[in-house]
């Protein structure tokens, strides 16, 4: 007998994609160049000097692609929508091609009853404006907003839930610190402005949505990773909140509390941006979601990061599994934040998948890690966390970043050489997680 774990009828269960993860079509039908080809034609910036340029083609195969989020019973789809194939130089002229092909997908999906959520800024900033100084100048700002509100007019009257940025830390930090990710540079104080031009761009963006439609749902996506420590010292839970404070309360404290965190704002000593007046009230006016992004967690001993830790089990990106963690990452937000609803924007597992001779693809890995996680995100809302919907990162195996094609966290397996699509074992299970809104707890038989 299996006991079932039910959630709210309402609840939202869907899958995310990012646009330069999966659309290829880098330069067909008038698009601009983005940062993001501009670095991956660079070489020795991406593993095996994988591009986006084709990646899963979904720029072209997005009709088929939604026939397979109905076959899994997807309630909603959130997606990006990539700047420059709007907006080919990031201002002024508008690409009507690009707005289209935005404009099919989301009456595609209302036809399959699959609610769009859109994102408009995964990390593929126009060139263009890259070479005027990226999102170290303040203009930036201005021109998301103008691109906000564009999108706003052409899909506001379908699309319900806009998040203006995702990760803005990862956009900030693997970009402009580490330089992992376009545009990849190194410059902390650059970083640390460049973080607050992005808090200042959401701002400006929620206001023009806003003014165009005040009923839409506003929010932003943000990449927590909890801090917690191994034992439990006075000492090592300062440095773990130190990491916590520095990184994801670097956002959530200009976002919901009108202020970076004191002690790390002292931290950052001449590195800290420089902030105009007005700019925490933009920053932290009312959001109708908070989206989090949730893979793992860093834990802390003897005042460093520790990796591996002793019995974890790790994902192929060489992140540990912690169930457990979510939880306690959705509770804490809740007492430290007055944080609005939240949606699971992102959570999913890197896993070293292949089609079997018998031509499925057997993940039983990442069913448990979402079974776990669902579980745990499940607790959290009987500890009153206001949690609407779960978006599984991701929908399709993808173009992971600076890892090229090497990491594959789909619930549907990409063959990369012909495109084909294999719904996965862990897409069927999800497919039954939704049609019954629950999971099974045990089975005793
Ligand atoms: C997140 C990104 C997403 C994907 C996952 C694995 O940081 O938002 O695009 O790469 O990690």
């Amino acid at each position: 007998m299996a006991e079932l774990m039910t959630f709210p009828s309402a609840f939202l269960w869907g899958a995310a994609t990012a646009a330069y993860q999966i659309e290829g079509a880098w330069n067909e039908d008038g698009k601009g160049e983005s940062i993001w080809d501009r670095f991956c034609h660079t070489p020795g910036k991406i593993r095996d000097g994988n591009t986006g340029d084709v990646a899963c083609e979904h720029y072209h195969r997005c009709h088929d692609d939604i026939a397979l989020m109905r076959q899994l019973g997807l309630k909603a789809y959130r997606f990006s929508i990539s700047w420059p194939r709007v907006i080919p130089g990031g201002c002024g002229a508008v690409n009507p091609a690009g707005l289209d092909f935005y404009d099919r997908l989301v009456d595609e999906l209302l036809a399959a009853n699959i609610q769009p959520f859109v994102t408009l800024y995964h990390w593929d900033l126009p060139q263009a404006l890259q070479d005027r100084g990226g999102w170290g100048s303040r203009d930036a700002c201005g021109y998301f907003a103008d691109y906000a509100a564009l999108m706003v007019r052409r899909l506001g009257d379908r699309v319900r839930h806009w998040a203006a940025f995702n990760e803005p830390a990862v956009t900030a930090f693997a970009g402009h610190r580490n330089g992992e990710h376009a545009p990849g540079l190194q410059d902390e104080k650059l970083t640390l402005q460049v973080a607050h031009h992005l808090l200042v761009a959401h701002g400006l963006a929620v206001q023009a949505m806003r003014g165009i439609d005040p009923q839409l749902n506003a929010g932003i996506v943000l990449d927590l990773w909890p801090a917690e420590v191994m034992t439990d010292s006075e000492e090592e839970r300062a440095f773990a909140e130190m990491i916590w404070q520095t990184s994801a309360g670097w956002f959530l404290g200009p976002l919901f509390r009108a202020g970076y965190p004191p002690t790390a704002w002292q931290r950052y000593g001449d590195k800290a941006p420089d902030v105009h007046p007005g700019d925490m009230a933009l920053a932290s006016q009312r959001l109708d979601f908070l989206g989090v992004n949730s893979y793992s967690r860093h834990v802390v001993k003897n005042g460093e990061i520790i990796r591996p830790v002793p019995g974890s089990e790790y994902t192929e990106m060489d992140w540990e599994i912690c169930a457990p963690a979510f939880r306690r990452l959705l509770v804490r937000l809740k007492h430290e934040y007055p944080v609005p609803p939240i949606y699971i924007t992102e959570n999913g597992a890197a896993f070293r998948d292949e089609v079997s001779p018998d031509g499925s693809v057997h993940d039983p890995r990442r069913i448990a890690y979402l079974r776990d996680h669902f579980t745990q995100a499940r607790l959290a809302m009987n500890d009153g966390v206001d949690l609407r919907g779960y978006f599984v990162w991701s929908l399709l195996d993808n173009f992971e970043w600076s890892n090229g094609y090497s990491k594959r966290f789909g619930l549907i397996f990409v063959d990369y050489a012909t495109r084909q699509r294999t719904v996965k074992d862990s897409g069927q299970w999800y497919a039954q997680v939704i049609a019954r809104n629950g999971i099974d707890l045990f089975t005793t038989e």
